[in-house]
Formats: C-alpha cells, structure tokens, sequence
C-alpha cells in the first residue's frame, strides 16, 4: 500500500468516527468534534505530502538495455570534421618521420629558460623585443616560437650521440604573439621546429633536408634560395625562400620566405652538456599556417583561428 492509500484510509476510519458525536452527553460534543477535527487536519496534510513526493519520484524508467531501432529514421547529425591546420600538422609530421626524425610535441606554456636563456639570448638583449609575447602573473610563458623545445629535444636525444648515432628531431606546436593580426600575421598559429646534429652536420645537409620536406609537402620538384638572417641561437643564421610554383599561382621570381634556420650556436649545444668541439647542428622553425595557406591559395591567415564554419566546412 502506497503512503496516499494508507492515509486515505486513515481519513475514511476517522470519518466514520464522526457518527459517534450523536451518543456523547451534549456538553461532551464540543472537545470531540475538536479533537476530531485537528486530526483530520493532520491526515489531510500527510496525504498532500506523500501526494507531492509521489509525483517528484514517478520518473519513467529508461530502459538502457533496449534495441536500437535501426530502421527508423535517425536525425542528421553533423558530427564536424578535423581542422586543416590539424590535417596538414599532420602531414608535415608524416614527412620528417618518413625521412627519420623523432617527433616530439612542444606546449603552450613554458619558462624564461627555454624560451630565451637556453637558447643563448643575452639578458636585456633586444633580440628578445623580436619574440614579444605574453606573461601571466606567474610569469610563465605561452612560447612565441617552437625553438622553445630545442634545449629539452638536445637534452633528451643526447644519449644517441653517446651511442654513435645523431639526434634528428621534428617538434610541432602553437605558438603566440603579441601581434595585431592583418591578413599575414596571427596572434596564434603553428610552426614547426626541426633539430639535426652529428659529427659532421653542415649547412649544406640543411638545405638539402628542406629543399626534400617542402618537394615531399607541396608534391613537386622547387626552387628554393637562403638569404642571412639572424637569430641568437643559429650561427650563421638564414631566412630559406621557395619560388612559387606556377601550379599554385607563381609567376616565376616570386619568392617566398619560408623559415628561419642555421647552424646551433655553440652556447646552446654546451647549455645541453653537448661537445661543441666534436659535435655541430642545424636547426630551423617555420609556420605551418604559412604552408597551407600557399597549399590553398588562402589570402588571410585569420580564416584559419576564426572559428567561421563555412570556411571549415571547405575542406
Ligand atoms: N624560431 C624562429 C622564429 O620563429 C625560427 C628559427 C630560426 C628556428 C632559426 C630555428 C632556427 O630553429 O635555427 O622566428
């Protein structure tokens, strides 16, 4: 019995004491019918109560265990679709691993060691105005560039220069600017970091193992050509163009700057307890928003962080 039955009945019981007032003396009426009355009240609110709780706990069961009812008709649901930026990070990763490289992810925040002392930025120099970025209050650093990870890639590969070997390593990951975006410069984007060293690493190797990446990204034989460049942990240090092809629009003598690279400075090697005496290196780093906009013939680079679905919804 459900507790509304069993306080209906109590009420039914009680009202049927009621026929009793007839055999009392009169001047006995009166406290009955009080007494009687204050327990009916009672009754009457016990039953709203177990009333109420009754609805607030009679939810329908769902039965998990039940078929799916294949022939009816499902909704359309959209279930989205990779970034491009997500497909062609890929691709690129795909691309130094086929030619050996290990891979290593970068991160979104990092420290005032690797993101300039370990890479052999002076104190106060102003090369660090170059990779203005932001702070929190903690004072760490959402890293302006992926050359952030050379220090932990050097580090963390050092035992296969120990072993005979070299250390070749590919470290994609979003990097930030403080930058007032336009159509070729984002607050936020992706690079790429490339790591080489070995007994006898030369420039020479350098340009050959870029001129492959970016044949094997873009599908076809290019042309390419370095001008100087600096940055505090190269030296020398470069800026590698590619002319752009005429399947992606190029005219001929359209030159494009692709990324920074040179030979590790000496200070950064030794920062990693490596040899600079027997051992040498490359190193390069260059956005992946830069290669696929080319790839699609984008205009502006703020399509890709704007979040627009007809934009996505094209690839
Ligand atoms: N980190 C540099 C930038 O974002 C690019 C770069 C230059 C990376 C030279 C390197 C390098 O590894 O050796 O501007």
């Amino acid at each position: 019995m459900s507790d509304v039955e069993k306080w209906k009945s109590e009420l039914k019981k009680l009202n049927s004491e009621y026929a009793k007032i007839k055999t009392l003396p009169p001047e006995e009426r009166g406290k009955f019918g009080r007494e009687m009355n204050a327990k009916k009240q009672k009754i009457l609110a016990a039953i709203s109560a177990a009333e109420a709780e009754a609805e607030s706990t009679s939810i329908t069961p769902i039965d998990i265990s039940a078929p799916a009812a294949p022939n009816e008709a499902i909704p359309h649901v959209s279930r989205g679709s990779k970034h491009p930026l997500m497909t062609e990070l890929d691709r690129v990763i795909q691309i130094y691993a086929s030619m050996g490289f290990d891979i290593m992810e970068s991160r979104q925040l990092d420290d005032e060691l690797h993101m300039f002392d370990s890479l052999n930025f002076p104190k106060d120099h102003p090369a660090r105005d170059g990779y203005d970025t932001f702070r929190t209050s903690e004072n760490f650093i959402p890293p302006a560039h992926t050359s952030t990870m050379q220090h932990r890639a050097l580090k963390k590969y050092k035992r296969k220069l120990d072993e005979g070997g070299k250390i070749a390593v590919a470290i994609p990951g979003r990097v930030f600017r403080n930058e007032d975006a336009d159509a070729t410069h984002e607050h936020t984007f992706y690079q790429c970091e490339g790591v080489f060293v070995s007994k006898d690493a030369t420039m020479g190797q350098m340009f050959a193992v870029l001129k492959h990446f970016f044949e094997a990204y873009y599908g076809q034989k290019l042309k390419i050509k370095t001008q100087p460049g600096y940055f505090p942990f190269t030296e020398p240090s470069a800026e590698l163009l590619i002319e752009k092809p005429a399947s992606l629009g190029g005219k001929g003598g359209d030159w494009l700057e692709m990324l920074g690279c040179g030979m590790i400075h000496p200070n950064v090697l030794k920062m990693a307890d490596i040899d600079p005496e027997i051992y040498h290196g490359f190193a390069w780093g260059g956005g992946i928003d830069r290669l696929a906009m080319l790839k699609y013939g984008l205009s502006d680079v703020r399509y890709f962080e704007s979040g627009k679905l007809d934009f996505l919804e094209e690839f």
